[in-house]
């Protein structure tokens, strides 16, 4: 057994459901299989790992109704989105109750084993609105949630294999690892930070301002599946290696990947991030201005909101920013906390806007991003265009 350092993981106790023996892989092979898609997959490879603590598998339907209404796990556990597998009815027809399944991923690597301990039939519309706050198809998350199986799957999973993650693998590791890098570090306080877009200056901001207040920074992008026109991960990931040999000191800064998909659940989402990022061993996690957004869904404070309404059941401390900028007059990053002077004065640009004049090779003005990170995005950006081509 390993020593588990740090936080008490969410629910009490961090999972680990991996089992990488010859003996249960043989017998694994000889069970009827599953496919799993990208996002099921990176789903129980975090379960598997206990970033998804305390769950053992993908939920049965009690958990699952159970989220939906009340944002509680059946033994009163917070949790806020539900975490399915969802196939066709067709699939679920041939599937046994209380059997196992081999998992496999579309090109048939066995990664798993699932006991069927559950099949059911979701209110999707329910579990729209309630999630998401909207059963538009135009919402991304929404659309998924309508574009899946009509039948989902639970049971107790197990890990057999961990999905390669390319040119990540260099900075993936398990909750039980980067705890133990956090114990080593003699780091007690460490703030979390979820992202999926390309390092700006007020994520810097807000990271710093936070990482004068605690011993370390875990910076935790997730790097699974995005909107199309989100930036792609592996160009992601060089602006934060950038930003973080130009801006940060070495010593209190880690890079880790979060290999989960993005729901785009705004405040339901800003939950589980903070969850997963406490079962890496997190004591603190960042919540600026409208998390996990998309749209005009969620209110720009619905996420800090919601947090601060449960911040007690999650057992964490939360950095909670407005909206930052940099303001001119100030001659400084600042939000309206902090600044006097009007719109007029602050210099600050949307993500798409952003987006925009990176792929058209322009740089943006050093006030929203750093110069070294702009350049490393252009040519990124440059290089995608070019593979596609
Ligand atoms: S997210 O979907 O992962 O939340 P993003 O990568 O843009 O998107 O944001 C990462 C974190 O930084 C979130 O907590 C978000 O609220 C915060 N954030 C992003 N931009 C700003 C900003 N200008 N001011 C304050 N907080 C911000």
């Amino acid at each position: 057994m390993q020593t588990v350092y740090g936080i008490k993981a969410h629910g009490g106790q961090l999972i680990n459901q991996k089992d990488f023996s010859a003996e249960t892989l043989a017998a694994a092979e000889q069970l009827p299989s599953l496919t799993l898609n990208a996002w099921n997959l990176s789903d129980l490879e975090l379960i598997g790992i206990g970033g998804f603590s305390p769950l053992t598998g993908f939920m049965t339907s009690d958990d699952y109704h159970s989220v939906v209404k009340t944002m509680h796990l059946k033994n009163g556990v917070i949790w806020s989105i539900p975490i399915t597998l969802p196939v066709s009815k067709a699939v679920a027809a041939d599937l046994v109750l209380n059997h196992e399944v081999a998992l496999r991923d579309e090109q048939g690597t066995l990664y798993g084993t699932m006991l069927i301990e559950d099949k059911f039939v979701p209110d999707k519309m329910l579990e729209a609105q309630n999630v998401y706050g909207t059963t538009e198809k135009a919402h991304p998350g929404v659309q998924r949630l309508f574009d899946n199986g009509d039948v989902y799957l639970g049971g107790r999973i197990k890990l057999l294999k961990k999905p390669s993650h390319g040119a990540f693998n260099a900075f993936y590791m398990e909750p039980i690892e980067t705890r133990k890098m956090f114990h080593d570090l003699g780091w007690q306080t460490i703030v979390g930070f979820q992202t999926r877009n390309p390092i700006h200056r007020a994520h810097e901001y807000i990271q710093k301002l936070a990482l004068e207040n605690v011993d370390g920074l875990f910076l935790n992008p997730l790097v699974g599946e995005t909107k199309a026109d989100d930036l792609p991960a592996d160009v992601r990931m060089k602006s934060y290696q950038t930003i973080l040999k130009y801006y940060y000191p070495a010593d209190r800064v880690r890079l880790v990947i979060y290999p989960a998909a993005m729901r785009y659940a705004g405040p339901k989402e800003a939950i589980l991030h903070a969850i997963v990022r406490k079962n890496y061993g997190c004591t603190d996690f960042i919540v600026g201005r409208d998390h996990a957004g998309v749209g005009d869904y969620y209110g720009t404070y619905a996420a800090q909101e919601l947090i601060t309404s449960v911040q007690a059941e999650l057992g964490m401390h939360f950095f909670k920013f407005d909206n930052a900028f940099y303001c001119q007059k100030c001659g400084a990053m600042a939000t309206a906390k902090t600044c006097p002077h009007g719109e007029q004065d602050h210099i600050s640009l949307s993500g798409t806007k952003v987006r925009k004049m990176l792929s058209a090779g322009v740089v943006p003005p050093k006030e929203v991003s750093r110069p070294e990170v702009a350049r490393v995005l252009i040519e990124g950006l440059k290089q995608k265009r070019e593979v596609r081509a």
